[in-house]
């Protein structure tokens, strides 16, 4: 099975002459030429799953947008490029490759979800893309494509949780990147509250518990969030048409998806194949295959999902598939451990990874999540009992209560699942059986050079309050947040 070509292309258009050469701009033609049902319908009859993570049906999402529409209030739609998924690197791959494609994709939604602005969220710390990103604006306003919407590229904190959608519209508002409750299609950017139109920014609510609603006295524009694969997805099903899009795919998953491949394989990767390949293959087609000499022990789907142990290898890369197997696709990032890479420390480095990134807006997500983390390093050192493995159990069970986020369930998932699989090699660290080791590094690419993949180094330092701070404050971000605005 080879890598395919479609929102990867073979040869990276330069400019937006190169990009129209290969057919670019005919999907904003013709969404132009038609009406937004029209559009709609065939995003629907397509299938496209959108690859932020959730696989959640883009037609519906438009659907829903297009009909929440405020006759007193701009349709807002947000491309999410804040990419920080560890594991995970198809985003800026794509921004760095095709970013007309993007562009498009985005002019496509807000035309027809009738969006007279669109904003591109991306980390300030991505540069090349940004570069990329903003020539491919600059060219399509020139084209005309953009004519009649305000085009903006926004750049964001550092922070994981930024990549969530709705703290990623908090960011975009002026405020800290903390997941609200509602989601993004009933509150979007730029909310206002009738008679105080600041109320919201000055009331230091910054993940705000009420719900839109107009009796609330709330007014909130419709917000469109898509992810940059998945909008890279739509100039092509617009132009070609649904069954050229599932001509590729699984009836539940179809088209193509944009892997990443790092861990222990002969090198790092990112490659685009067709939904339903089978995972080894993916890891062969991107990766290389496993480093020679050794065999896959386990593969993490980024920190969403519960890991593969080795027999679930051939399992085919589809939403589907992935859920049956009790995993999830996520935004497949996949990282591969081979027989020599020691599970409890993995576990020890995701579970600090995601502890450090919670907000703290909800204490058993930070404070069971911290402990979990520090059970776990105390563990995989070989320093810790019986009873603390116990404790490990005890906290997991409870790390997500009241969450408002994804996050929580996160430790839940990677943690529960390693503890599950991987029962022997946590016996041997608590019975002081193993050698002790560090947790491992978790953390957010930073690039994929050549064929190495580069990891954030700097996350080890960085404190659960958000800070790179010699010491930890003891404070959530949230909490942080809340002393700051009420002492100015
Ligand atoms: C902790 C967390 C981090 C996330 N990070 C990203 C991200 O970096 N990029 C992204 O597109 N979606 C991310 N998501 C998913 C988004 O919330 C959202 O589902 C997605 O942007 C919707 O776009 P889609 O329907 O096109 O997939 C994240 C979710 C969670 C819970
Ligand atoms: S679940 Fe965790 S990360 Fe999500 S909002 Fe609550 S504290 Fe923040």
């Amino acid at each position: 099975m080879p890598l395919i070509h479609r929102v990867l292309p073979p040869t990276p258009p330069a400019t937006l002459e190169d990009y129209r050469a290969t057919g670019g701009g005919k999907g904003l033609q013709a969404a132009l030429a038609t009406d937004a049902d029209t559009v709609i319908a065939e995003i629907e009859a397509s299938g496209l799953r959108g690859r932020g993570g959730a696989g959640f049906p883009t037609g519906q999402k438009w659907r829903a947008v297009a009909a929440n529409r405020s006759s007193e209030l701009t349709t807002t739609v947000v491309v999410n490029g804040a990419e920080g998924e560890p594991g995970t690197f198809k985003d800026r791959t794509i921004l760095r490759t095709n970013p007309h494609a993007v562009v498009e994709g985005a002019l496509i939604a807000a035309s027809t979800v009738g969006a007279t602005q669109v904003v591109f969220g991306l980390k300030h710390t991505f540069a090349p893309e940004l570069a990329r990103l903003r020539a491919a604006v600059d060219d399509a306003r020139a084209a005309g494509w953009a004519d009649g919407i305000e085009v903006i590229v926004f750049e964001g904190p550092e922070e994981y949780l930024y990549g969530e959608e709705t703290a990623l519209l908090e960011a975009v508002d002026g405020r800290m990147p903390f997941p609200r409750i509602a989601p993004p299609f009933r509150r979007g950017v730029t909310e206002v509250v009738e008679g105080d139109a600041d109320l919201w920014s000055r009331s230091g609510l910054s993940a705000h518990v009420e719900m839109a609603a107009p009796d609330a006295g709330i007014i909130a524009p419709p917000t469109l969030v898509n992810n940059v694969e998945t909008l890279a997805n739509v100039p092509a099903v617009v132009a070609r048409g649904a069954a050229w899009f599932r001509s590729e795919g699984t009836d539940e998953s179809p088209g193509t998806i944009v892997c990443t491949v790092t861990g222990s394989t002969v090198r790092a990767g990112v490659g685009e194949i067709a939904m339903g390949t089978p995972l080894r293959d993916v890891i062969e087609l991107v990766g290389g295959g496993v480093r020679p000499g050794h065999r896959v022990k386990a593969v993490a789907t980024g920190v969403s999902n519960a890991v593969l142990s080795e027999e679930q290898i051939d399992t085919p890369v589809s939403y589907e598939a992935m859920a049956a197997i009790g995993s999830g696709l996520g935004s497949a990032g996949f990282v591969v451990f081979d027989d020599e890479v020691d599970m409890v420390a993995v576990a020890a480095g995701a579970s600090r990874f995601l502890a450090v990134e919670s907000c703290g807006q909800c204490r058993p997500c930070k404070q069971d999540g911290l402990a979990i983390a520090d059970l776990l390093a105390g563990i995989c050192r070989s320093e810790a009992g019986e009873h603390d493995l116990d404790l490990v159990h005890e906290r997991l069970q409870f790390v997500a209560d009241g969450a408002r986020c994804f996050l929580a369930y996160q430790q839940q998932n990677v943690i529960g699942s390693i503890l599950d699989r991987f029962g022997t090699e946590v016996e041997a660290h608590v019975s002081g059986g193993a050698a002790p080791v560090e947790p491992a590094l978790v953390s957010e690419l930073v690039d994929v050079e050549g064929d190495v993949a580069v990891l954030n180094e700097d996350h080890v330092r960085k404190q659960p309050d958000w800070t790179y701070d010699e010491e930890y404050s003891g404070q959530a971000p949230a909490d942080r947040d809340a002393e700051h605005r009420a002492a100015s």
